[in-house]
């Protein structure tokens, strides 16, 4: 499951925490859906919970997946990324009626 270092931490462990808003952060608007991306798009890991793993891939074949790559890294964007539609410490099941 994912834990604070694995989203805030540029290599993982605590002595790497970053703030939010560095443009290198995995938190930074840009690189979240690869954050998202490292369990997501593992195969392996989403089976064993059977979640769908081609997220990602779809994200990134869709119109907001397509817009994010095509913006520059200064801005801090405004383009749906995984967050907007999940929530980021809030992050409920697709099947929780609560969930956004
Ligand atoms: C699934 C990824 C994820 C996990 C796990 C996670 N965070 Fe975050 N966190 C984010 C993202 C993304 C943001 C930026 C939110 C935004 O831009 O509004 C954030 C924002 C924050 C902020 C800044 C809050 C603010 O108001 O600016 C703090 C502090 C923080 N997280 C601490 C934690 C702590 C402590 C944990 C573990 C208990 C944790 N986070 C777990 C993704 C995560
Ligand atoms: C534009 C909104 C939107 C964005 C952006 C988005 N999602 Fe989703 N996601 C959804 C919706 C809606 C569903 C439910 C789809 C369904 O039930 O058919 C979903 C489903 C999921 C699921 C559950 C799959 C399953 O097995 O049921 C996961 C995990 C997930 N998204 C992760 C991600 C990740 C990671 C990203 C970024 C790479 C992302 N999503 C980007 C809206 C979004
Ligand atoms: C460290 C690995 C890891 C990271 C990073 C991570 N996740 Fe997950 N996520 C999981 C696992 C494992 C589950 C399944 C947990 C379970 O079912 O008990 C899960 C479950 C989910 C679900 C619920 C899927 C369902 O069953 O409907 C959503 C939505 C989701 N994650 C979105 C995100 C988003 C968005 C991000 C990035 C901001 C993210 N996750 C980052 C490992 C991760």
């Amino acid at each position: 499951m994912a834990t604070c270092v694995d989203c805030h931490s540029t290599e993982g462990n605590p002595h790497s925490v970053v703030r939010v808003l560095e443009y290198n952060a995995p938190t930074y608007t840009k690189n979240i859906s690869q954050t998202c991306a490292r369990c997501h798009d593992n195969q392996e890991l989403m089976a064993s919970y059977g979640i769908v793993e081609k997220v990602y891939e779809s994200y990134m074949r869709s119109f907001h997946g397509k817009a994010m790559q095509l913006d520059t890294e200064l801005v801090q964007l405004d383009k749906a990324t995984c967050t907007n539609c999940h929530g980021v410490h809030d992050i409920k099941s697709v099947q929780d009626p609560t969930s956004r």
